[in-house]
């Protein structure tokens, strides 16, 4: 529909009308058989009988059947017949799942994302949905934050490259072809800045912090072209985001340029009033109007108070047009108005869901998002060896983290059911040797519903040890499949203590006095303190929340088959007293290099490094980085520099290395940090290839927020780094002249 035609009907449309487009409810509110996704608390809301008739838009409910009959309904009481909006939370895969988002961005392959996201896209439209609330690009320093799985991890540069991937592969060129839906980049802003890790806890950063580390992935969404953006749940500096006109008005629409659709989180703009900021439900509506959120998502707030403000002129109906003209241009923009129903189709729900193709990525990915944290020559297994399988993940479905609320977990493809076809049927043994939770840990997870794990009772468990032992003395080697219950990252889920359940840690110790060849396969949301699992298992290969072919892809990797090329997105600490440690942080006036000093910025008991850095990642083969080369000394506003370094794979098999460049601004107006990545690149080596690698580096790259306000580069010394973690020394130096 033209433009002036929107305006046409904005202009046609009553107060009431166009408020009710401001409001998102669940599907259950329309239709008694539509009970939908419970992502937030419900409330008893109070909505009226209109406002629900009226509703713009709804989330957590999907099928083309359902919503092809509800938009039809739908359209016929709307008085103008505009179409609805069917939104819901496709985070990582809508059935087919692809790995966990931290796991994606442990690939180092942006490309591979857009692609996982192209196909989750095309399972949501054909399932009915216009709109996915993904990708969450908040960047995270705090693994205590269980939301740290949703994110591509520390890094402001890897963010952005896969913020800009994702909303590609959802929204392609235009959102409106087939196949294709809106991405909402979220949680405007800073979500994961929560302090202590806490969930939906006060976020206060300085506003250098903010700009230069964690703004950068939601621009690179925004200007990759999406088409929502959440606001977040926290305060920001003593402002709740969703009331918060500058961060609002000025810096997302002003600096950034976002002139889509601003959707509050699940009660968002409601929870302003708890938390001291807005003094009523009415208050919180004004400042939220007034701030440009577009949509109240699960509250009455704005379809209860937004009418009563304008008759009073408290507030500005132009404000009203101004969101409700941005929610027309986005159902528009999707083609809403010419095909109501865009891609819902039964026929293709049953050949488009869970396809092989995208079973096949879904294996891809896995095997890519793999991170080999240690390896005494366990791995690749022997397939014709003794093998016992000995933990609780080792034919366990639930292995889609919680934040696939689409997935079903029975499309899993377990381990035991993955291995049982290549290994030694003879020899192999399967074992769960515990359940995943003790009763301690079960009972943290009170309250989350139906999907509240149980514990096993004590007799049972010590069966299943026992067994598992048996299992263990007698075998040549134990791989023990271990990890977080997938409750225990996801929303809500903030742990104080990041070990692996004390249940599963008896199990390995246990099996260690009788077997010392064990391979520890970990599941997990977040980084652990992996100190005394890394001491007991001779391997260690990190498969976080991997998906509907996770069970594939890890045979893939202990056989060999694939070849671990992942790299941590995020630091594993050393343990949790160490968090938030990320590796980009600042040098400090008295760096941990001074020697046997004593006033020195260190800890006493512990190491200042994470157990494993950023970007770090084993393989079965080795590569040696050559120095760095430079084709200048210098670096100028018009002239670029170019590094190069050789990698040669020096083993005996093919594998994949990822080349990490980083750059240390020296001295400058606003200290910079230790080292920055500003450029990666895969390089697939045959056994004694090698390859040259080249990075160019120019004056963007060197940009920051200087100590006057403005974004730029300043003249001065640089270290360069090239090399396959965070923790590289392989360096040169460079200057650069404006
Ligand atoms: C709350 C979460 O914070 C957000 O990420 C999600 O999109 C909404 N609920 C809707 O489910």
């Amino acid at each position: 529909m033209e433009r002036e035609k929107l305006k046409a009907l904005l202009d046609d449309m009553s107060l009431q009308e166009k408020i009710d487009q401001m409001l998102q409810l669940m599907g259950v509110f329309y239709q008694e058989d539509m009970e939908g996704i419970l992502t937030g608390p419900a409330r008893n809301m109070g909505v009226g009988e209109e406002d629900i008739r009226l509703a713009g838009s709804i989330l957590g409910t999907y099928g083309a059947a359902k919503l092809k009959k509800l938009q039809k309904e739908y359209m016929e009481k709307q008085p103008h017949h505009i179409p609805m909006l069917f939104m819901m939370d496709v985070i990582h895969g809508m059935k087919t799942i692809f790995p966990m988002p931290l796991a994606q961005g442990a690939t180092f392959e942006p490309e591979l994302s857009e692609k996982c996201a192209a196909a989750a896209a095309k399972e949501a439209a054909v399932s009915g949905l216009h709109v996915t609330f993904s990708p969450m690009v908040d960047l995270v320093r705090d693994a205590r934050w269980g939301r740290v799985m949703e994110s591509n991890g520390e890094d402001p540069y890897l963010n952005s490259r896969f913020a800009k991937a994702q909303v590609k592969g959802f929204q392609g060129e235009d959102m409106g072809a087939p196949y294709k839906v809106c991405a909402c980049v979220k949680h405007f802003a800073a979500y994961g800045g929560a302090e202590a890790g806490r969930e939906y806890n006060t976020v206060e950063l300085c506003e250098h912090t903010l700009r230069d580390f964690y703004l950068p992935s939601y621009k690179a969404g925004i200007d990759a072209g999406a088409g929502m953006v959440m606001t977040s749940f926290n305060t920001l500096n003593g402002i709740p985001a969703s009331t918060n006109k500058w961060l609002m008005r000025e810096i997302l629409r002003g600096e950034m340029g976002f002139d889509g659709v601003l959707i509050s989180d699940f009660s968002a703009i409601l929870e302003t009033i708890a938390h001291g900021h807005s003094a009523d439900e009415a208050d919180a509506a004004k400042k939220a109007l007034e701030a440009g959120v577009d949509i109240d998502m699960m509250t009455s707030v704005y379809s209860a108070n937004l009418r009563k403000l304008v008759e009073e002129k408290a507030v500005d109906e132009a404000l009203i047009d101004e969101g409700v003209m941005r929610i027309l241009e986005l159902k528009n923009r999707l083609g809403l108005f010419e095909n109501p129903y865009k891609d819902a189709d039964e026929e293709e729900e049953k050949t488009v869901i869970l396809c092989r193709e995208h079973r096949n990525l879904a294996r891809e990915a896995a095997g890519k998002s793999f991170v080999l944290l240690k390896n005494e020559g366990l791995l690749p297994v022997d397939t014709e060896k003794k093998i016992a399988f000995i933990g609780p993940y080792t034919n366990n479905h639930e292995i889609i983290s919680s934040w696939a609320i689409t997935g079903d977990a029975s499309s899993c493809i377990t381990i035991e059911a993955a291995a049982e076809k290549v290994f030694d049927r003879e020899r192999t043994t399967f074992h769960p040797g515990c359940p995943v939770l003790g009763p301690k840990e079960v009972k943290g997870l009170a309250g989350f519903g139906d999907a509240k794990p149980v514990s096993v009772p004590e007799e049972e468990q010590e069966k299943m040890l026992a067994e598992a032992v048996k299992a263990a003395k007698e075998a040549d080697l134990v791989i023990m499949p271990l990890g977080e219950h997938y409750l225990q990252s996801g929303e809500a889920t903030s742990r104080a203590m990041i070990d692996l359940p004390e249940v599963q840690m008896r199990l390995l110790r246990e099996v260690a006095k009788v077997n010392e060849n064990i391979v520890v396969v970990l599941f997990n949301g977040r980084p652990l303190d992996l100190r005394e699992v890394s001491r007991l298992a001779g391997s260690v290969l990190e498969v976080w929340f991997p998906g509907t072919e996770g069970g594939a892809a890890i045979v893939d990797a202990l056989t060999g088959k694939v070849n671990p090329s992942g790299k941590l997105p995020m630091s594993f600490p050393y343990c949790v007293g160490q968090v938030p440690v990320h590796y980009n942080a600042y040098v400090t006036g008295r760096p941990d290099n001074m020697g046997q000093v004593r006033f020195r910025s260190k800890y006493i008991d512990i190491p200042n490094e994470p157990l494993y850095p950023f970007g770090y990642g084993l393989s079965y083969t080795q590569f040696e980085i050559s120095p760095v080369r430079l084709d200048g000394d210098a670096v100028t506003a018009k002239k670029a520099l170019t590094a190069s370094v050789t990698v040669k794979n020096t083993g005996e098999r093919a594998g994949t290395e990822v080349v990490q460049l980083y750059l240390q601004d020296i001295a400058a107006s606003v200290v910079r940090p230790l080292k920055e990545l500003k450029g990666f690149r895969k390089v697939e080596l045959k056994a004694g290839e090698e390859k040259e690698v080249t990075f160019v580096i120019d004056e963007p790259m060197l940009r920051f927020l200087r100590a006057d306000g403005t974004v730029g580069s300043e003249e001065g010394d640089f270290s360069l780094f090239i090399g396959n973690s965070s923790n590289t020394d392989n360096q040169a130096k460079f200057r650069y002249e404006a």
